[in-house]
């Protein structure tokens, strides 16, 4: 393998952002194959992993788990986006799930997507296929319709607008396909396993090796079980403790109006949904393993690399939010993460804090293919093939950014108990709370290393509110300790906060010693 990177633009830009093209000498190992899991609405905080047993074993044992994995921004839109770019969202612009907030906009499709994973492997000579959920606004007639196929992909299975289950369409290589109530014909996450294995059938034995992305619907609304999973973990609760219904008294105003302690209804309703997307994670496990064993079976899975993760968190009546995302707080911007493939020792546990914007580097790096100089995030792959165990390797990042453009809609006002028109209510049965607001916007500093373990966020709002956490003290983030931390710590978090929500490129992500709390 030559490494001909001394041509390529963006060289010297950056070292970790390695420009590199692969000339191809007849060599004896193949480039690796990879696959790409990507699920909706899995936390990993509260028990999000607790019924993927066969995925833990399957990837995570076998590879890589990564316990401190964040998302750049706690809502599917803004994170599938930076999880194809590999930027933070002030640089890609996708800030909410509305078309007019560049949620797969024209302006989205002219910028943005001509440079994700997917046409980078795909120059690099990968056979690209794509099944599920893509973003939310995909495939409606103000972002081109089910004709639009996103550049880089030669097998597509695009789910046209949010996450379903059953009645919804497809766009099959750019030509929409009606899907309707039946099990055996249309539930998705089983759609999305029986043509990844169709895929495996057709191109998985050919010489040129392929990228495949397979993203669920599961755990996300409206939490459809498989028939054969429907009376699993009948008498599962919510998991207790930490902040579940504590009244967030010191934090922003979104929390302070939330009722608190819930209604007996509401923690019902939260339970029955924790049951719900437990069973529908069960048919993502059914999915892996059926992939795995094909990948086993054609005698591929030694050179394939396989990444585990999902776009956001979620919450089950913590601060007394009956269930949602879109919170700053760790059960809302933690995901899972697990990898596997060639290089990667089994069973290691790699606690470096990392996040969605470096899975496009990684699988670039993976493809040996080109990442683009303007990248934030940045590849995973020297943590995965090092022998390093404990956290910070000599220049891993050790901070970073959380940002959330609140939502609100019209309909939530006033039918639904919301105060004000520009407040949103998401699971409203059977009772409404509101789960968002314009003001619940905000950018955070999320600091994570040997030296510091620490939360500042501020907000957009009419009280330039403020929010601080040590969560080596306070794991569960229960006290806002904006008054009584020490102000140079807070002058610090907040200057580095102005750098990152600026940050472009390799300015995004470095190592920071000057901070020490413990
Ligand atoms: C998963 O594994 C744990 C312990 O390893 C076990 O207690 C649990 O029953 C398993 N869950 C399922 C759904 O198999
Ligand atoms: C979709 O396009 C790919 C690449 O051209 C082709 O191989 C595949 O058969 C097509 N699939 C369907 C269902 O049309
Ligand atoms: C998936 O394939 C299996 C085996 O052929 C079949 O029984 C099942 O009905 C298919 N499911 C869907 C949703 O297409
Ligand atoms: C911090 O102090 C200000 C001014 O006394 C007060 O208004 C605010 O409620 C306090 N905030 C918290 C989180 O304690
Ligand atoms: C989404 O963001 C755009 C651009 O900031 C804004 O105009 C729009 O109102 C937002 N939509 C919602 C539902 O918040
Ligand atoms: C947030 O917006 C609501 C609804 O308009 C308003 O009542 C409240 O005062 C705002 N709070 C802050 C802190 O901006």
């Amino acid at each position: 393998m030559n490494m001909a990177g001394g041509v390529m633009a963006g060289v010297g830009v950056s070292l970790f952002l390695c420009c590199c093209v692969l000339v191809v000498q007849g060599s004896t190992v193949p480039r690796p194959n990879i696959v790409f899991i990507l699920t909706d609405d899995q936390d990993v905080v509260l028990e999000g992993m607790k019924v993927m047993n066969r995925t833990k074993r399957l990837i995570g044992d076998m590879g890589a788990t990564f316990p401190n994995m964040f998302v750049s921004s706690p809502l599917c839109c803004p994170s599938r986006s930076s999880i194809l770019t590999g930027k933070y969202v002030h640089n890609h612009g996708a800030v909410n799930n509305s078309v007019d907030g560049d949620c797969a906009s024209k302006a989205w499709q002219d910028g943005p997507e001509r440079s994700t994973f997917a046409t980078q492997v795909k120059t690099a000579g990968y056979r690209t296929f794509f099944a599920g959920k893509y973003l939310n606004q995909y495939g409606f007639p103000s972002t081109g319709g089910p004709g639009h196929i996103p550049p880089g992909w030669d097998w597509w299975f695009g789910l046209i607008g949010n996450s379903r289950y059953y009645d919804y369409a497809l766009s099959v290589n750019g030509t929409k396909q009606q899907h309707g109530k039946l099990y055996s014909m249309d539930y998705l996450t089983d759609v999305i396993k029986n043509q990844s294995l169709h895929f495996l059938d057709t191109v998985g034995a050919s010489p040129n090796p392929f990228f495949m992305m397979l993203s669920t619907p599961a755990a996300h609304s409206p939490f459809d079980s498989a028939p054969q999973y429907e009376q699993d973990f009948l008498d599962w609760k919510a998991p207790r403790g930490g902040s579940y219904n504590v009244y967030g008294k010191d934090k922003h105003w979104l929390l302070r109006f939330a009722p608190s302690p819930m209604k007996d209804t509401s923690v019902q309703y939260a339970d029955s949904i924790f049951r719900k997307r437990m069973r529908t994670l069960l048919s993502v496990e059914d999915l892996v393993q059926a992939v795995m064993t094909k990948l086993e079976d054609q005698g591929l899975l030694y050179n394939t690399y396989v990444i585990f993760s999902s776009d956001n968190g979620y919450h089950y009546g913590q601060f007394s939010l009956p269930e949602d995302k879109r919170q700053l707080y760790e059960f809302d911007i933690r995901v899972p993460l697990l990898i596997r493939g060639p290089g990667i020792k089994a069973g290691q546990t790699i606690t470096d804090p990392v996040m969605n914007i470096d899975l496009m580097p990684t699988i670039i790096e993976m493809a040996r293919g080109e990442t683009p100089a303007d990248v934030d995030g940045r590849s995973l792959m020297p943590l995965l093939l090092s022998t390093q165990t404990e956290t910070g390797g000599p220049e891993w990042r050790s901070d970073l950014l959380v940002e959330h453009q609140g939502e609100w809609a019209l309909h939530a006002w006033p039918k639904y108990n919301c105060p004000h028109w520009w407040t949103l209510v998401t699971g409203c049965v059977p009772d409404c709370v509101c789960e968002d607001s314009y003001n619940n916007t905000y950018s955070c500093v999320r600091a994570l290393s040997k030296r510091a373990n620490l939360m500042y966020c501020e907000f957009q709002d009419d009280e330039n509110f403020k929010e601080f956490y040590n969560l080596e003290k306070d794991p569960h983030q229960l006290n806002n300790a904006i008054n009584t931390t020490d102000p140079n710590v807070l002058n610090f978090m907040s200057e580095r906060l102005k750098e990152l929500v600026a940050c472009s490129g390799k300015t995004c992500s470095y190592r920071n010693e000057q901070i020490l709390v413990t």
